[in-house]
């Protein structure tokens, strides 16, 4: 039966019926009569099959694949209706308006299709799209000298110290005269002092703290006063303004053995490890005898590396017995009292802490420096 006969061997079934041309007339009427009869059939299928499939479509991205299968230029319809020539002349307008209204027909249920995934496509780009990883909220982080000025309070809180807190800007006389520091005393050369008139300045360092606490309180006295302080100095180690922590215990029989005491426990807890302690002879106004003290190098562990310039130690504060001139400055029996006192630099022991070789990139704000920590 012709209608049987499936699409891909209309061809060899059609030419098999020219060559039977000889044997006679009626058998090639009904050779191109089944052919036509195939196509108007073939049509019809063409039809519902592409219908049935545009319907679903789900996506903008197999649109096109249905354009280019049914109604491109190799398309199912094109292929059919490029076998038309094959059909009677008679039967040619009859067919052809078929397939040419067939393909109209679903050219525009194409075009409503297409409208309309476009406008879910384009929807779904306006939504969220819940399938993407979550954006993490940028958290900040410590500072890492707020950092190490915390550590190194909670770590003097622990042995007992209160904290007090001073002025930034202070004044000539805390700053210096109470501290055995007179005008025109060689030392005020080591401060390049930002002053704000003759007798305030931005305070060099937190020892006026000494003075302010030991001329308010009475002893016994243990107490740390952490903050800014301000020196005109810019270079690879030195920035205007840095950060000091001070310390200071007095009372009765103190001696140099609690100062070291003090200090041992101090590094050990700061650097997570016990580090060898060195001090040398030093010279302050307000401190008798006088010292700075050094660490075993934290990168070396004393060996000598860049960093401790092959000394293998590294200096982190200056400290001392209080000098009795500041005793009797602020009202202290010289011969009842005595005290140790010491002053360390934050932002120095953060760079040995977390290996930074430049100070200013603590003040640059890079986050790609300050995320680290
Ligand atoms: N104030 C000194 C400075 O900034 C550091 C210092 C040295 C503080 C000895 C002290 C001390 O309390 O006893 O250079």
């Amino acid at each position: 039966m012709p209608v049987m006969v499936p699409s891909i061997d209309r061809h060899v079934f059609f030419w098999g019926g020219f060559s039977l041309l000889e044997d006679g007339f009626p058998l090639v009427f009904f050779f191109l009569s089944a052919f036509y009869y195939i196509m108007e059939q073939e049509l019809q299928r063409l039809a519902a099959e592409s219908s049935k499939a545009l319907e679903s479509l789900e996506t903008v991205e197999q649109l096109e694949e249905f354009r280019i299968r049914y109604l491109g230029r190799k398309g199912q319809f094109s292929t059919i209706m490029r076998q038309l020539g094959s059909v009677a002349k008679e039967d040619r307008p009859r067919i052809g308006q078929l397939a040419n209204s067939l393909k109209k027909d679903l050219e525009e249920a194409f075009e409503i299709k297409q409208a309309a995934l476009r406008a879910v496509s384009a929807k779904n780009g306006d939504r969220p799209d819940l399938t993407l990883p979550g954006r993490r909220p940028q958290n900040g982080t410590l500072h890492p000298v707020t950092r190490v000025m915390n550590e190194a309070c909670a770590i003097f809180e622990s042995l007992g110290f209160s904290v007090a807190e001073g002025p930034d800007v202070e004044t000539d006389y805390y700053n210096f005269e109470a501290l055995n520091i007179p005008a025109h005393h060689p030392a005020r050369d080591m401060h390049d002092t930002f002053y704000v008139s003759d007798s305030t300045l931005l305070r060099t360092h937190t020892s006026p703290m000494q003075a302010r606490i030991m001329t308010s309180q009475q002893p016994p006295l243990r107490v740390i006063a952490p903050g800014k302080v301000y020196r005109c100095d810019s270079d690879i180690t030195h920035t205007p303004m840095f950060h000091q922590l001070e310390g200071f215990l007095v009372d009765r029989a103190v001696s140099f053995a609690d100062l070291k005491g003090v200090l041992s426990v101090f590094t050990e807890k700061m650097f997570g490890r016990k580090l060898a302690l060195r001090f040398r002879p030093s010279y302050f106004p307000f401190t008798e005898p006088s010292a700075e003290v050094d660490i075993a190098c934290v990168m070396c562990d004393g060996g000598g590396c860049r960093v401790c310039k092959k000394t293998g130690w590294l200096e982190i504060l200056g400290a001392g017995m209080i000098d009795p001139e500041v005793f009797t400055m602020v009202g202290y029996d010289a011969e009842v009292y005595s005290g140790f006192a010491f002053g360390l630099g934050i932002e120095r022991i953060a760079m040995l802490k977390y290996g930074i070789s430049d100070i200013r990139m603590f003040y640059e704000n890079d986050l790609r420096f300050l995320e680290q920590f």
